[in-house]
């Protein structure tokens, strides 16, 4: 049977996880979904309980699951660690030993939402758009790193940006492949004009299309690129890039569907194993309140069932529920508007698991 590991995290990531477990329970119960759930702890919640952000048992565990549905970690509590001790390293860790490379960030404006963007509703009415964000080099991983004296005796912080082209060629594959099964349209971002990492990238990319011929490549610089994403985001299909670059663009397309709280995330390996989160993080100042959106969570449990477990009804039946959800007005508060049904995270849960 197939290994799932629940890993909650911290802040708001025990409340979605929740919501998450509900619906595991129902597919279980009502539509034959046969998987082995686990839970553990990760981030502070792991390093209040043995010291460390991730315990050598749980990455083993980790290792060992067919997916992995993750929370979120960190908080203000933890903010005074040291690098090494914080929470976000077992996320880092997870990525890096798991080798989940290919980080795939759906941002899809669901049409009933187009109102709770900040942009115009026709700037942003229908869109479809796949972030492929390279997870595990860059700038995140590079050597040497660190906090030094340098030689006026001024201390001085370093970090590496370096990418092979191994590392380049695998997330451009895997981002033309996507872009074949949508509608063929990849633009690939960098900083080619003043960082020669990414000028590599742009030559890698440029060579590998060759072999997709059907796909439309474009290239575009990332200071660009995060201004054409607010002003005109219906241009862009598929995008992939860098760890760095990725993570602070997807933050910003999540902005364009109205909330972080409706995007979920799948980061794979090569062997399509993967670890599935939402894309919003703790949010510790509504911790425990019963207000976090778990919608972002449960699509993340679709986007589980969809890629490692091979469940496509079941991830399609959970978008439908979805789907149904907000068609019906039902709203927690970080997308509700006025005339809508405001709700909770345990009654947003409850909605879908109806719907289902
Ligand atoms: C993300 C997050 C992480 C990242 C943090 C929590 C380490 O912002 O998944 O986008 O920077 O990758
Ligand atoms: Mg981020």
């Amino acid at each position: 049977m197939k290994k799932i590991l629940l890993l909650p995290g911290d802040g708001v990531g025990p409340e979605i996880i929740s919501q998450a477990k509900k619906l595991i329970e129902k597919l279980r119960s009502d539509h034959g979904l046969q998987i082995e759930t686990s839970e553990a702890l990760v981030g502070g919640a792991s390093f209040d309980a043995y010291g460390s952000p991730l315990t050598d048992e749980v990455l083993q565990r980790a290792k060992e699951a067919d997916g992995i549905l993750f929370g979120a970690v960190g908080g203000p509590k933890w903010e005074v660690l040291e690098i090494s001790q914080r929470p976000e390293i077992a996320l880092l860790k997870l990525r890096s030993e798991l080798g989940l490379f290919a980080n795939l960030r759906p941002v899809i404006l669901y049409p009933e939402l187009a109102d709770a963007s900040t942009l115009k509703p026709e700037v942003v009415a229908g869109l479809d758009i796949l972030i492929v964000r390279e997870l595990t080099g860059g700038i995140y991983f590079g050597q040497p790193r660190g906090i030094r004296n340098n030689a006026s005796g001024e201390r001085e912080g370093y970090n590496t940006l370096v990418y092979s082209e191994s590392e380049i060629n695998r997330i451009g594959r895997i981002a033309f492949e996507i872009a074949a099964k949508r509608q063929g349209r990849l633009c690939s971002v960098d900083k080619a004009n003043v960082l020669e990492s990414t000028e590599l990238w742009r030559q890698c990319i440029t060579e590998l299309s060759a072999r997709y011929p059907a796909i439309e490549l474009s290239h575009m610089y990332v200071d660009n690129a995060a201004m054409q994403l607010v002003r005109a985001p219906k241009q862009f299909d598929v995008v992939v890039t860098t760890n760095l670059f990725g993570d602070i663009l997807s933050d910003c397309a999540a902005m364009l569907t109205g909330s972080i709280g409706m995007l979920p995330s799948a980061s794979l390996n090569a062997d399509n194993k993967g670890l599935y989160e939402p894309v919003h993080g703790s949010a510790p100042d509504i911790a425990g309140q019963n207000k976090a959106n778990p919608i972002a969570t449960l699509l993340s449990l679709a986007m589980l069932l969809k890629y490692s477990l091979d469940e496509v009804a079941l991830a399609d039946k959970i978008e439908n529920a979805i789907q149904q959800v907000l068609a019906e007005g039902l709203r927690t508060a970080d997308i509700y508007q006025p005339g809508n049904k405001l709700m909770g995270t345990e009654e947003m849960g409850d909605a879908v698991l109806d719907y289902l």
